[in-house]
């Protein structure tokens, strides 16, 4: 860590963060896999979406929020979310050198090798699909395969609505498959970790031949691997303190997280000035 950023005197977390409640899937699965290790997540609800904004908006918000939860104690830290990955996970290895990163990016490599017809398509928002970094991994891993890029504005919006069976929900959805209906994909990367939260549904609009990729459990395990080489004393049992913040709501996101993941014993702190 250099000394921009000192280490805190608190217990070690892992620190996690997403524009919203998307990357609260990324979390459960922390949670499943890492269940003696405290975690920190921080929900920017307040400056989302990311995905309508340009690069500047998306690593100014991504730097501020990894700040604050390495001075809670953050050793490692998870951008579970793919559009903050897109654009900032560069700069923030650039602050904290010596902090381990995992990002979260659509796995272009896996879906190639999923594909039975060479023909996939990506679900993300404008900025991830606008960003170098996607561009880069098109141009390393999908050689040979047709890949349909379908960005989905709006509807990270209505997921942060919080109904998640709003039938305007279902209107977009419909907008955004039914391309990738005619163009006959028979592999979906799901490259936002908001549309977990609507995957039934998704999968009910594309057909049930269409197989769903996600990321979370990939992100996890990378997460697990490099929190075991940090090596670091925990003294926790197997259920290690949970904490989620936002700049947002902190009542309308502790209705989120009991009514999606029905975690229902867990207070929201609010972070407005962050
Ligand atoms: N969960 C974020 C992602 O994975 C959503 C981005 C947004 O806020 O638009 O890209």
């Amino acid at each position: 860590m250099n000394r921009n950023s000192p280490l805190s005197p608190l217990p070690p977390c892992i620190g996690v963060f997403d524009s919203g409640v998307g990357g609260l899937t990324v979390l459960r699965e922390l949670r499943r896999q890492l269940p003696s290790v405290p975690l920190r997540y921080i929900a920017d609800t307040a400056y989302a979406p990311y995905g309508s904004h340009g690069s500047d908006y998306i690593t100014e918000r991504s730097l501020r929020l990894a700040g604050h939860l390495i001075a809670q104690g953050a050793r490692l830290l998870v951008v579970a979310c793919n559009t903050a990955t897109a654009h900032a996970v560069g700069a923030l290895r650039a602050r904290w050198p010596e902090l381990p990163i995992v990002g979260t990016e659509p796995g272009i490599k896996p879906a190639v090798a999923a594909s039975r017809n060479g023909r996939i398509a990506v679900l993300a928002t404008v900025a991830t699909l606008a960003s170098e970094r996607y561009r880069d991994l098109l141009a390393r891993h999908a050689d040979g395969t047709q890949v349909l890029s379908q960005p989905c504005p709006g509807l990270v919006d209505l997921i942060e609505a919080g109904d998640l069976q709003s039938p305007s929900i279902d209107a977009l959805i419909e907008r955004f498959c039914a391309p990738l209906r005619e163009a006959g994909v028979d592999t979906v990367l799901l490259g936002c970790t908001h549309y977990p939260l609507i995957q039934p549904r998704l999968q009910r609009a594309l057909g049930e031949q269409v197989q769903l990729l996600n990321i979370e459990t990939a992100v996890a395990q990378q997460s697990v691997r490099l929190w075991q080489a940090l090596d670091l004393p925990t003294s926790e049992g197997a259920n290690a303190p949970l904490h989620l913040a936002t700049t947002g709501d902190a009542a309308a996101l502790q209705r989120f997280v009991a009514e999606a993941l029905g975690w229902t014993d867990l207070s929201v702190e609010a972070l407005p000035d962050l």
